[in-house]
């Protein structure tokens, strides 16, 4: 079931070029990079670009016909491969998430006020920009912001800081022509923002997000900043609410699956107590803890930001520690930019961080330190 090279609507030329070099299928193709392409098939970077794109168009039709029930577990395999990952511009975190943000998928961003949630959201805003010939996504965004904690200056400043990054990486042609529409500018222009300001201005705007994103296609991120802060408040019917919150956790994995964008969503914590003693837990209750695909949870360590996967289908559980610069969401360990296409390194491996359950304070309560580990 897997397309072809000779069926796919590519130029004649270049499906020769292609065949020539030994690839029949999608699936021969789903794994390189635009540069490897060029190279190994003799085609330019900008041909190459157009198959990987041409493929990531066949990744769409493969999740409609996965939603009809007829796919199998290796074209799947191949259309999750092809969709990349939208890197968050600290190494540590996306090797930790394995290789960046899913695309595709809903991922949940908690922490207590101040630790980063918001910055990384901006971030992510930017990254999904960088150009494909970057190793990026080219994406666009949508951010609906529900606390108005979306700062136009922080967004400015890591967008010039990201196309300052990819300036010094530029080494042909094409990556310098990729950079005039990578501009502070033109970053900005794409990221669309919603003001909601209550549950039912949320709910309203989710419902017309799958007609949204199917007119802009290249819309490759959407943000929920943050999911908590319309259902904690003026709720008085806890079942509604939960009802409310499942279709919307509904909707919103739907929309990710369906539409081929990677939908993160920001929570706060709340503190429960059980058994005599107070911990930390994500808001929204319990039942919404099932809600996104992926978790992460963002906490103080005495003066460190980390950064905790905990939950997660794929990856295994893992601490890392992040800070926030000037430029945006960076690794801890470095203050030297590193490439968003480059393998990630090693991560060392934490024990998992203590299950809710467990009778320990599950995450540090303090809000923010007095003073913040400098690591630059
Ligand atoms: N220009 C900057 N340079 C360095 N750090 C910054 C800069 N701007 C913001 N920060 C850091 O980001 C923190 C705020 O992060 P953010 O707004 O993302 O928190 P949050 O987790 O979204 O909180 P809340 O739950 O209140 O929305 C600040 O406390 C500060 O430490
Ligand atoms: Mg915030």
């Amino acid at each position: 079931m897997q397309r072809t090279v000779s069926s796919s609507p590519l130029a004649p030329s270049v499906k020769v070029k292609l065949i020539n070099a030994g690839f029949h299928t999608a699936a021969d193709l789903v794994d390189l990079l635009p540069l490897q392409l060029c190279q190994e098939a003799g085609i330019s970077q900008e041909e190459a670009n157009e198959v990987l794109q041409a493929l990531r168009h066949d990744s769409r039709l493969c999740q409609e016909r996965a939603a009809e029930g007829c796919i199998t577990a290796l074209e799947l395999l191949h259309c999750e491969q092809s969709q990349g990952s939208l890197v968050t511009f600290s190494s540590e975190l996306d090797a930790v998430l394995g290789g960046g943000v899913s695309v595709g998928k809903t991922t949940e961003i908690c922490g207590t006020p101040g630790i980063g949630k918001t910055q990384l959201c901006i971030q992510l805003a930017v990254d999904v920009q960088i150009p494909v010939c970057f190793g990026g996504l080219g994406g666009k965004a949508v951010y609906i912001d529900t606390e108005g904690g979306f700062l136009v200056q922080r967004a400015a400043e890591m967008a010039r800081a990201a196309a300052e990054h990819c300036a010094l990486l530029a080494e042909d042609t094409e990556q310098r022509a990729a950079l005039e529409d990578f501009t502070l500018e033109k970053i900005l222009s794409n990221i669309f923002l919603i003001r909601c300001h209550d549950y039912v201005e949320l709910l309203a705007e989710t419902y017309l997000l799958p007609n949204l994103l199917q007119k802009c296609a290249e819309v490759k991120l959407v943000v929920i900043d943050s999911i908590a802060f319309p259902f904690r408040h003026d709720f008085e019917d806890f079942s509604q609410r939960t009802r409310l919150l499942n279709s919307l956790a509904q909707q919103l994995n739907q929309l990710a699956n369906q539409q081929q964008t990677a939908v993160v969503l920001t929570n706060q914590m709340t503190t429960k107590v059980s058994n005599g003693q107070s911990k930390l837990v994500p808001a929204l209750g319990e039942s919404w803890g099932h809600a996104a695909t992926e978790k992460l949870i963002l906490h103080w360590e005495e003066d460190k930001r980390l950064a905790s996967l905990y939950k997660s289908p794929r990856q295994m559980e893992a601490t890392v520690q992040y800070q926030i610069t000037g430029q945006g969401f960076r690794d801890a360990s470095v203050t030297l930019e590193l490439r968003p296409c480059d393998p990630p390194p090693s991560v060392s491996y934490k024990p998992h961080p203590p299950s809710p359950s467990a009778s320990a304070p599950a995450w540090n309560c303090s809000k923010r330190p007095r003073v913040e580990a400098q690591h630059s």
